[in-house]
């Protein structure tokens, strides 16, 4: 059943039926970085203004096993496609450090965290943690680059205003009945994103309703207690947080879908940059010909490695 990065969306039918079954350039940067002196300090959140950019540092988390051949070779083509970036692998350990260490202030965040035990929620959390702590770009092990460097990500007109920059998993080529994505596996943000903090509160707010739902501690969270990992900490939490509180900030009751689907070129809501679904998701995307023609560069590649796919929620043996 677990199934973190689906290639396939979900339908609407299916997840009726599931829920009742189941009930660039120019940017600032506000820090200058170095692998080792990120997070190791207690520092305060920062506080933003906007001329501050997404800081240019890459994100990556390791498991166990670290880098793999094919990994290390995916990380490369970011890593070296972006010479002006830093980037960090954090580990089960580093990662454990960093989130006591920056959210020190935020007790019930560091319990829900530390007290995980299934490894793809912790990794699905550790990476709105770090973006919303120090932001940057996340990016999963099995991704690569496809040649475009980040700076260009987003385009020049939007770069003052992009404080999330998300893209589309499934949008285009799959009919209107899916429920749509952005991915997980590529986010980039400037510090302090309030789309990410709803994220991560929403996120604390469903551990804590399951772990008194089951009657045991965050520990003693299982994976058949909780649901479907996508909607419990993956993509769909992460679009349904980011929507919400997208539609909170520009005070409409919801984000009207035609206004943000079907996307040819980057769409700019509110402080929100989405990218169409053929920049981190080429593969997951089909389009007519007539528009392929026209549509920018993949920005990434996507692997599907699935490397937390084993049936502990854990890395695959091997
Ligand atoms: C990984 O690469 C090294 C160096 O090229 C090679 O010796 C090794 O056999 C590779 N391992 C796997 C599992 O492919
Ligand atoms: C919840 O678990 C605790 C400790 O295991 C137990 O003492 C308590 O009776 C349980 N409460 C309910 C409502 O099941
Ligand atoms: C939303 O409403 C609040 C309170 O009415 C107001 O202060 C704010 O400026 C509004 N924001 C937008 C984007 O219209
Ligand atoms: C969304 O679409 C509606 C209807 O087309 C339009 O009136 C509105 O301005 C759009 N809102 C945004 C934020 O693009």
């Amino acid at each position: 059943m677990l199934i973190p990065h689906a290639r396939r969306p979900t339908s609407n039918v299916a997840i009726t039926i599931a829920s009742v079954a189941l009930t660039a350039t120019g940017f600032l940067l506000y820090h200058t970085w170095s692998d080792t002196d990120s997070w190791s300090l207690a520092k305060p959140l920062p506080v933003l203004t906007t001329s501050d950019g997404i800081p240019k540092k890459i994100w990556y988390k390791l498991g166990p096993k670290g880098l793999t051949n094919a990994t290390r070779a995916w990380t490369n083509t970011c890593i070296d496609g972006n010479p002006g970036y830093a980037h960090e692998f954090m580990t089960d350990e580093s990662g454990d450090a960093y989130v006591a260490a920056r959210f020190a202030s935020r007790p019930d965040i560091v319990a829900s965290y530390l007290g995980l035990t299934i490894p793809i929620l912790k990794a699905d959390l550790l990476r709105y943690l770090l973006l919303v702590a120090d932001g940057g770009v996340w990016s999963d092990l099995d991704v690569s680059c496809a040649g475009v460097p980040m700076d260009a990500w987003v385009p020049a007109a939007h770069r003052a205003d992009a404080g999330l920059v998300v893209g589309w998993e499934f949008d285009v080529g799959w009919g209107e009945n899916i429920i749509r994505q952005f991915t997980s596996w590529l986010i980039m943000a400037r510090p302090n994103s309030p789309h990410l903090w709803a994220v991560v509160e929403d996120i604390v707010q469903g551990i804590q309703d399951k772990t008194a739902e089951h009657n045991v501690t965050v520990a003693g969270l299982q994976l058949a207690m909780v649901g479907e990992v996508v909607d419990f900490t993956g993509p769909r939490r992460l679009t349904r947080g980011v929507l919400k509180s997208l539609a909170r900030s520009l005070n409409v009751t919801a984000i009207d879908q035609a206004n943000i689907t079907h996307l040819v070129e980057p769409k700019l809501l509110g402080d929100v940059l989405i990218l169409p679904g053929f920049a981190f998701a080429a593969s997951a995307n089909t389009y007519d010909e007539k528009l392929r023609a026209g549509l920018g560069p993949p920005l990434v590649k996507h692997h599907y490695a699935g490397t937390w796919k084993n049936k502990n929620g854990g890395e695959v043996a091997g």
